[in-house]
């Protein structure tokens, strides 16, 4: 079995039975990685572009490796010294790369809806890498297959999404992703960050942290997004740390085997303590090395690759 669509835009419009391939297929491509040679030939002679029109670590650097370690030829856009400076339009860009054949294009953009843009207009495949503060699905796969890694399953577990769901992609693609596969899914946050009627994603919304926590089994910290925030949504970063920061006390209240995730960059010691980031509990680094599994899995599903 592949995947049937051209391109991944987001976790809404994936099933539970792509989720499972994709997760499944990450499984043998992590494998890759733990070799002295870290390369297999699968997608010799493709091309990968990444095109990134907002700062990123983690997913341009994966899917850098993930195209490399399947032999992929990859090549990084940095727009700020691309002709999109000099004004050119997405579609342009987008025509403009096209007629160089990639195969896949991965795009990371501030406007909701730019991905689709792309996936109208061009030929080749196109992944979403984050698209303003619609979807991160590539985000929400890594964590899936993070916390299935953990627990053996992903159905009947519970999570916790906490922060800045307001202006979170990665909130969005995970409440999708984790509903679908069966988790139980609760928000927590200052009320001004919880969009409204964000409960008709079959979610429970909790302003209080420490009830929010009790029970479940996963905790996602959120960053809180200042370059997205055009006012002001709570008092002061130190009013927001007191009362949503996660810290060593507020994780007394936790289970003993809770799992912590953050997709990252962290603010630390505003909605995480170091202690807790640095700690036992933590999966902060196994999501950065997952991504690389899931990336690839998705790089070699996207380009023909059945499981
Ligand atoms: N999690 C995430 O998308 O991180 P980057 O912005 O570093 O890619």
């Amino acid at each position: 079995m592949g995947l049937k669509q051209k391109d991944l835009l987001s976790m809404r419009e994936l099933s539970a039975e792509e989720i499972t391939l994709i997760l499944d297929t990450a499984e043998s491509m992590k494998e890759v990685s733990t070799r002295d040679i870290k390369k297999v030939p699968t997608l010799r002679g493709k091309t990968v572009i990444n095109l990134f029109y907002e700062p990123s670590t983690r997913t341009r650097t994966s899917f850098e490796i993930a195209g490399k370690r399947l032999s992929a030829d990859v090549v990084n856009i940095a727009t700020e010294k691309s002709s999109v400076v000099k004004g050119e339009t997405l579609r342009d860009t987008g025509k403009t790369l096209m007629a160089m054949n990639p195969d896949v294009v991965v795009i990371r953009h501030p406007a909701p809806g730019a991905p689709r843009i792309l996936a109208e207009t061009l030929s080749a495949s196109i992944i979403n890498a984050g698209d303003g503060a619609h979807e991160h699905p590539t985000q929400a796969l890594l964590d899936l297959f993070t916390i299935r890694e953990r627990k053996g399953r992903l159905e009947g577990l519970s999570g916790v999404i906490v922060g800045d769901i307001l202006h979170s992609r990665v909130a969005r693609s995970n409440i999708h992703g984790m509903r679908k596969m069966g988790m139980s899914v609760r928000l927590a946050g200052p009320a001004t960050l919880l969009p409204r009627f964000i409960d008709q994603l079959g979610v429970e919304v909790f302003t209080d942290l420490e009830e929010a926590i009790k029970g479940v089994d996963v905790i996602m910290m959120l960053r809180i997004q200042l370059e997205r925030q055009g006012r002001t949504f709570f008092p002061s970063l130190r009013e927001y740390s007191r009362l949503f920061g996660l810290n060593l006390e507020r994780l007394k209240r936790a289970r003993e085997d809770i799992l912590i995730m953050h997709p990252g960059p962290i603010n630390r010691g505003v909605e995480i303590a170091p202690e807790v980031a640095d700690g036992p509990y933590s999966l902060i680094l196994d999501q950065v090395s997952n991504g690389v599994a899931v990336r690839m899995a998705l790089l070699y599903l996207l380009m023909g690759g059945a499981s």
